[in-house]
């Protein structure tokens, strides 16, 4: 028999430089030792460590799925007419039926109101897209950003490593701007310029930039001053933005730190003559929020300003496949949730309350805890599920870890696993400034079992800093 004619060497060149590190932890080894006893706070899917769906979420999706439920007094009467309304508009009125490939009109009706109404500038739903998740249209989009192998996309520094995984995957590349840990996570604008023109200089032209806010994985929301610095900065250089507003839903601090749109920033200054013509694509996703719809695969993408012709190609290109109906019907359920009135509403209301009041105490919890620990800092969450503390690895600590030709932060973590069975990620992993240790834990598990994670943690962490002094 001839030799496999498939192997890694032998395989497409840049499958070999993608870096998607999300689960390199020995896991396996920890589960050996603590069993049933590990702490999950490494995945930003909530349902995997007991969140409970939201009930309307639930029933509308069940009765598009099966139809007597439309006709059955089992679950809400809200949910019910929603599903009627998806059904109908599908071919056949079939959730079995291919879809349309943009997504099912209602829907992509439902998300253009759902943004005229958070935005306040009209939205068209024929400018919405919908996707298998967020990450199909990720890796969408930057296969329609970047012309030819070399080229780059800016993004920010830390980041959710899909950007740059699928980048490298496609043979681009990527370009780091570094978000301002001292002030809130913010984007500096002399960044922007310093990243752009080393691109360029090193012959990588970037071809967009991207924004993610609440950000994956500091948990930072950026001020209007920052959105605003990127909408000028990408309409001066013609790069078209890319917002990736996934957990525009978690926002902890309303008051101090609002949730604001790229779009909306673009819409406003175009409103005052400024940044006329910037391109945004923004993407949302059923995966996070509070529905946290992780197995569901449903977000979208709406264009703001892209040329038609490119659009119509585009969609070429994406009706090869199609978004699947769960995932639309729980993207649904998000832009369209119960009004006041509807016999859904108070349940749905309490129950996204008390996930959102929740999460809120933990992030105070976690940052209050990082605070007090000698040689860690937090800046406290202000969105998202993440904290992103900074820890001190002694030299000793990042000698060692050297010598096993791993960070200093992966070190921490290996040893947090191995010792107590915290499981979090290094922020090796996410990106983080030369000689500045990270990691990212969720703040996902419940509050009692978060006081548990930190309490064995906190004799972890002085234990781990005596060792290495
Ligand atoms: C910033 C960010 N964008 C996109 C995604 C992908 O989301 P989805 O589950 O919709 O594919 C994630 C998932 O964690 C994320 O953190």
């Amino acid at each position: 028999m001839s030799l496999p004619a498939l192997t890694l060497e032998s395989a497409y060149e840049h499958l070999k430089k993608v870096n998607f590190t999300m689960c390199n932890l020995d896991v396996a080894g920890a589960k050996k030792k603590h069993g049933d006893a590990l702490l999950w706070c490494n995945l930003g899917n909530p349902q995997g460590v007991g969140q409970k769906p939201i009930t309307y979420n639930r029933e509308v999706m069940a009765a598009v799925t099966l139809p007597s439920l439309i006709e059955s007094e089992a679950i809400s009467k809200t949910a019910r007419a929603r599903a009627a309304e998806i059904n109908d508009c599908l071919p056949g009125h079939s959730s079995g039926a291919y879809p349309p490939t943009a997504g099912a009109s209602v829907i992509r009706e439902q998300i253009a109101e759902f943004i005229t109404a958070r935005d306040g500038f009209k939205a068209e739903s024929g400018d919405v897209f919908m996707a298998n998740g967020a990450t199909e249209a990720v890796q969408n989009l930057m296969r329609l950003l970047v012309k030819q192998d070399g080229d780059s996309i800016m993004v920010p520094c830390p980041h959710f490593p899909l950007y740059t995984g699928y980048l490298q995957y496609i043979g681009a590349t990527y370009a780091s701007y570094q978000l301002d840990e001292t002030k809130a996570w913010d984007v500096q604008e002399a960044e922007l310029h310093r990243v752009y023109n080393e691109a360029i200089e090193q012959g990588h032209p970037p071809r967009g930039i991207v924004v993610i806010n609440p950000n994956n994985p500091t948990g930072s929301v950026l001020s209007k001053e920052s959105l605003t610095v990127l909408c000028r900065f990408a309409h001066a250089h013609g790069l078209p933005l890319v917002a990736d507003e996934v957990y525009q839903r978690n926002i902890f601090e309303p008051e101090q730190r609002p949730f604001i749109a790229v779009l909306k920033i673009a819409q406003e200054l175009a409103a005052q003559g400024e940044c006329e013509g910037l391109q945004v694509i923004s993407l949302h996703s059923a995966s996070k929020g509070l529905s946290a719809e992780c197995g569901r695969r449903g977000g979208y993408m709406h264009f703001h300003n892209i040329d038609k012709k490119l659009v119509s190609a585009f969609d070429d290109i994406l009706s090869m496949g199609c978004p699947n109906i769960e995932g639309m019907v729980a993207m649904s359920a998000i832009v369209n949730p119960p009004r006041e009135g509807d016999d859904a509403y108070d349940k749905y209301q309490e129950e996204c309350g008390s996930l959102l009041s929740a999460l809120v105490r933990k992030a105070k919890m976690v940052a209050e805890a990082f605070n007090s620990w000698e040689g860690m800092s937090c800046v406290q969450p202000a969105g998202a599920m993440y904290a992103y503390p900074k820890i001190e690895v002694p030299p000793k600590a990042v000698a060692a870890a050297a010598a096993e030709g791993i960070e200093g932060d992966a070190l921490y973590v290996n040893e947090l696993l191995d010792t107590v069975g915290v499981v979090v990620l290094p922020g090796s992993v996410f990106g983080q400034m030369p000689n500045t240790h990270h990691l990212r834990m969720t703040i996902l598990p419940d509050e009692k079992e978060l006081a548990v994670v930190l309490e064995k943690w906190a004799v972890f962490h002085k234990e781990f800093m005596a060792k290495y002094q």
